[in-house]
């Protein structure tokens, strides 16, 4: 038995056939771990996974501890996917979108592929095109003729309706709501339960807040609560989380979850 086959945490004819590395220690990453595991025990033509380990800059012990419980290695920091062979995908498990765009930047360097991990309970309708990096969670639905960014983020039971465009990492969080012709710039967080009314545009970076009801457009770098919705005193930028994505500041140390 090799020390790969002692660390899996499947037989070896289950074996994943493309390899990928989960980038974030954090809530996210495990989240899409365990999506990747859902897909691994039910194959769609034959596709399956091989999880190599996690990747953080600025991991948190309680989340590597967190990973360790999984029974998947963390490898250490991003710098480990530095001679990756170019099949080796990541899977970009930072939640805010900003720290993954800011991620997403720096893991340019190492020129590997995204991976796309759609949850099996996930719904994704016909003529929707979409972008390497998305991510689904179970329950998520994109009805019809929609337009996913890169590394777009549906989580949970959210709902994107027809013919909407979501920009390069975008977050529509749990139960959120995007109805018909929405149009959510690059950067944009959707927050839990939120909803957003048909044709309405988000402006890049912009972040609508838990519960919210968006009956207008938003600008780019708004913060809006409530029903209806209504800018907040404090842009997007000031309600950024104090973290840093995995390539952070050395005097930071937390994680996004
Ligand atoms: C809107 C939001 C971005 C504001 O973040 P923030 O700037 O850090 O705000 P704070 O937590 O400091 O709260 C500031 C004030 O806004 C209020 N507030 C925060 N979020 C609110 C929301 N969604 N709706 C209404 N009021 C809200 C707070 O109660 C607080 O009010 P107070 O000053 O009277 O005490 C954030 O609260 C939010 O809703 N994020 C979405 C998170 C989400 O969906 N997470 C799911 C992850 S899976």
């Amino acid at each position: 038995m090799t020390e790969s086959d002692r660390r899996s945490p499947w037989p070896r004819e289950q074996r994943l056939t493309t390899d990928v590395v989960i980038v974030g220690v954090g809530g996210m990453g495990r989240e899409i771990y365990g999506v990747i595991r859902l897909l691994n025990a039910r194959p769609v033509d034959g596709t399956s996974w091989r999880v190599l380990g996690f990747v953080d800059d600025h991991p948190t012990e309680p989340n590597v501890e967190l990973v360790r419980r999984l029974g998947v290695p963390f490898l250490g920091p991003t710098r480990w996917l530095a001679g990756q062979p170019s099949t080796t995908r990541v899977a970009l498990g930072v939640g805010h979108p900003q720290l993954r765009r800011e991620t997403d930047q720096v893991l340019a360097r190492y020129g590997l592929p995204a991976a796309t991990v759609v949850h099996p309970a996930a719904e994704i309708g016909p003529d929707c095109v979409f972008q390497e990096g998305l991510f689904a969670a179970g329950g998520a639905r994109v009805t019809t003729n929609v337009a996913l960014g890169r590394h777009v983020h549906l989580n949970q039971n959210c709902t994107v309706g027809h013919d909407a465009v979501l920009g390069d990492h975008v977050s529509v969080n749990p139960l959120a709501a995007i109805s018909g012709y929405c149009r959510l710039g690059d950067g944009v967080m959707v927050g839990t339960t939120a909803a957003v009314l048909p044709r309405l545009t988000v402006g890049r970076d912009a972040i609508v807040g838990a519960g919210a009801c968006v009956t207008r457009d938003v600008p780019a770098g708004t913060v809006v609560t409530g029903v209806p919705a209504r800018p907040v005193s404090r842009s997007a930028a000031d309600a950024r989380p104090v973290v840093m994505p995995a390539h952070g500041r050395e005097d930071e140390v937390d994680h996004p979850a």
